[in-house]
C-alpha cells in the first residue's frame, strides 16, 4: 500500500458519530497501513478542549479495537484539537496556521481532507471560510467529506450545492451515504455483472418485481428534533433505500470507473415515475406512524417529539422506471422505526418459468446477517415429479468478516484514494429529491392531521401489504 499524505480538518469533532464511528474507522485505517506517520487530523467543535483532553476522547473511542497499547498511544499522537466558532473568520486564521504547521511537521505534502459533521446549517459558511481564509492548499489535494442530510428537499440541496461550489467543485465532494459503504450492498455489482445467470435476466422479461426493505427495531432515540421534521421518508428513503434501488436497476456501466457508475445510477434515478394526482399518490405509497406497544411508547410520546406530530416513521411505496428493460416491473421499497426486525433486504423474484411454479428469488441480506440466498425450482425428493423452491445460500461467517472494513472505514479509505465509486453525485441527490419532494407536494394538499398508525413491533401497517396485495404478491417476511 503506498503511503498516504494527509490532514484531516474535522468540524464535529466533539459529536456522537465521531466518537461512535469516525475515529474508530480511522484507527482501523491506521492499523491496515491505510495512514500512517504522515497524517495528523485536526479537530475543531465550539467546546474549549486541550489536545490532550481530545486525544483520550479519541483514545476512549477505539477501545475495544487497541490491542497494542503503544501503537494506540502513537496513533493519537496525531490528533489536534482547536476550539472554533464556525462564524469567526479569526479562528479560521487559527486554523490555517495550525494546519500548515502540521504540514510541515508530518510531511503532509498539501493534500487536505476537510469532513464536515456538524449541523448541516453551517456546511455553507464553513466552506466559505474555507476559502476565504486560505485553509485549501495550492499544492496538494482537496477534498471535502460531507454527511447527510444533503438537504432537506430539492430547493435547499440546489442551494447546499450551488453554495459548495463556490469552492469546491462536484470532483472534490464525497457525499457520504454509509449504506453505499456496507459489504453487501457493494457486491451487488459483482453478483449482478459477474455471473452469466443474472446478466442477462435482470431485465423485465426475467424479473418479475423488485423489493427493498430497510426494517429498524430502534426508534428516535435522541434524535427526535431532527427526526420530527425529517420523517423517515427524507432519513432513510431520500438517500439509503433509492441508492439501492439505483444499484439494482442500472445498466452495466461501460467501464468501472466511479464517473460510469454514477452516469449508469443518474439513468435510473431519473428515470423514476412521478405519481401525477393525489389519488395516484394513495395507491402507490403509504405513510404511516407507529404507536405504543410491546411495552414501547408510541411516536408521539417520544421525549421530544411533537404530540400530535403526524410525522411518517414509516414508508412504503410502489416505484416504476421509465426505462424500456424495466417496463412493468414495480420496485416496491419500504422502510420503517420501531418494527419487529431489524434487517436490510434486497429480494429480486423472478417470473415463474411456467405457470404454478413459485418464483425463484435471489436474496442479498446487508443486514444484520451478511449474504445471499438463492431460491430456485427443483425437483421434490422422492417419487414424483414436481418442483419446490429451495435454497442455496451462502452467508460470511464471523471470523471472514473480520476482514471486511466497517462501512465508514471503507468510505472514508476510498476518500483518501479519491475513489468517487461509492459516493452519490450531485444529479443522483437532485434526482432522488424531486421523486421525495413530489410526494411531500401531494402529501401537503391533504392537510392531514392524522396518519395511519402501526403497532410497535411489528411488520408495519397493513395499508403496505394492500399495496402488493392487489396485484397477488408479498413482501419478504421479515426474518
Ligand atoms: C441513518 C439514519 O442514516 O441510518 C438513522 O439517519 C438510521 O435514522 C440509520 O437508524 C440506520 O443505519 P444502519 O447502518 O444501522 O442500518
Amino acid at each position: 500500500m503506498h503511503k498516504n499524505h494527509l490532514l484531516f480538518t474535522l468540524f464535529g469533532a466533539t459529536g456522537d458519530l465521531a466518537a461512535r464511528k469516525l475515529y474508530p474507522a480511522i484507527y482501523r485505517l491506521y492499523l491496515n497501513g491505510h495512514l500512517s506517520d504522515n497524517f495528523a487530523l485536526i479537530g475543531t467543535a465550539r467546546r474549549e478542549w486541550s489536545h490532550d483532553h481530545f486525544r483520550s476522547v479519541v483514545l476512549n473511542s477505539i477501545q475495544s479495537l487497541v490491542t497494542d497499547e503503544a501503537h494506540a498511544q502513537q496513533f493519537i499522537s496525531h490528533f489536534y484539537y482547536q476550539p472554533h466558532d464556525v462564524q469567526d473568520k479569526e479562528h479560521y486564521i487559527r486554523l490555517k496556521n495550525l494546519a500548515d504547521s502540521l504540514d510541515k511537521e508530518y510531511d503532509l505534502r498539501g493534500n487536505r481532507i476537510f469532513y464536515m459533521s456538524t449541523s448541516p446549517r453551517f456546511f455553507p459558511i464553513i466552506s466559505k471560510n474555507l476559502k476565504e481564509e486560505a485553509l485549501l492548499s495550492t499544492n496538494g489535494f482537496n477534498r471535502l467529506i460531507i454527511e447527510k442530510p444533503f438537504g432537506h428537499n430539492l430547493d435547499s440541496a440546489t442551494q447546499l450545492q450551488s453554495d459548495l461550489n463556490e469552492v469546491f467543485d462536484e470532483s472534490q465532494i464525497y457525499r457520504i451515504d454509509h449504506y453505499l459503504g456496507k459489504e453487501i450492498v457493494q457486491a451487488i455489482y459483482n453478483m449482478r455483472f459477474d455471473n452469466t445467470l443474472f446478466k442477462h435476466n435482470w431485465q423485465k422479461d426475467s424479473i418479475d418485481n423488485v423489493q427493498i426493505t430497510l426494517a429498524e427495531t430502534v426508534g428516535v432515540e435522541e434524535r427526535a428534533e431532527y427526526y420530527d421534521t425529517s420523517g423517515v421518508t427524507r432519513d432513510m428513503i431520500q438517500n439509503h433505500a433509492l441508492q439501492m434501488l439505483a444499484l439494482i436497476a442500472m445498466a452495466q456501466p461501460e467501464n468501472n470507473t466511479p464517473e460510469a457508475i454514477q452516469q449508469e445510477k443518474i439513468k435510473v434515478l431519473n428515470s423514476i415515475q412521478l405519481y401525477s394526482s393525489l389519488e395516484e399518490v394513495e395507491q402507490h405509497v403509504v405513510r404511516a406512524q407507529y404507536s405504543s406497544h410491546c411495552d414501547l411508547v408510541g411516536y408521539r410520546q417520544e421525549d421530544k417529539v411533537n404530540p400530535e406530530s403526524v410525522t411518517e416513521t414509516f414508508f412504503a411505496a410502489e416505484i416504476h422506471l421509465n426505462l424500456p428493460q424495466w417496463e412493468g416491473v414495480p420496485f416496491y421499497i419500504r422502510s420503517g422505526k420501531r418494527m419487529s426486525r431489524k434487517t436490510t433486504l434486497i429480494d429480486i423474484q423472478f417470473k415463474p418459468a411456467r405457470p404454478n411454479l413459485k418464483k425463484e428469488h435471489l436474496c442479498f441480506e446487508v443486514a444484520p446477517n451478511l449474504g445471499y440466498e438463492l431460491w430456485l425450482n427443483a425437483k421434490k425428493i422422492g417419487t414424483n415429479n414436481t418442483s419446490t423452491l429451495i435454497p442455496f445460500r451462502h452467508y460470511y461467517t464471523d471470523e471472514e468478516l473480520v476482514s471486511s472494513p466497517d462501512d465508514y472505514e471503507r468510505l472514508i479509505g476510498e476518500c483518501i484514494d479519491g475513489d468517487k465509486s461509492h459516493f452519490a453525485h450531485w444529479e443522483e441527490v437532485a434526482a432522488a429529491w424531486r421523486y421525495i419532494d413530489h410526494i411531500h407536494t401531494f402529501w401537503a394538499q391533504q392537510n392531514a392531521t392524522e396518519i395511519p398508525l402501526y403497532y410497535a413491533c411489528t411488520e408495519g401497517p397493513e395499508e403496505a401489504n394492500a399495496l402488493l396485495k392487489k396485484t397477488g404478491r408479498k413482501w419478504k417476511k421479515l426474518r
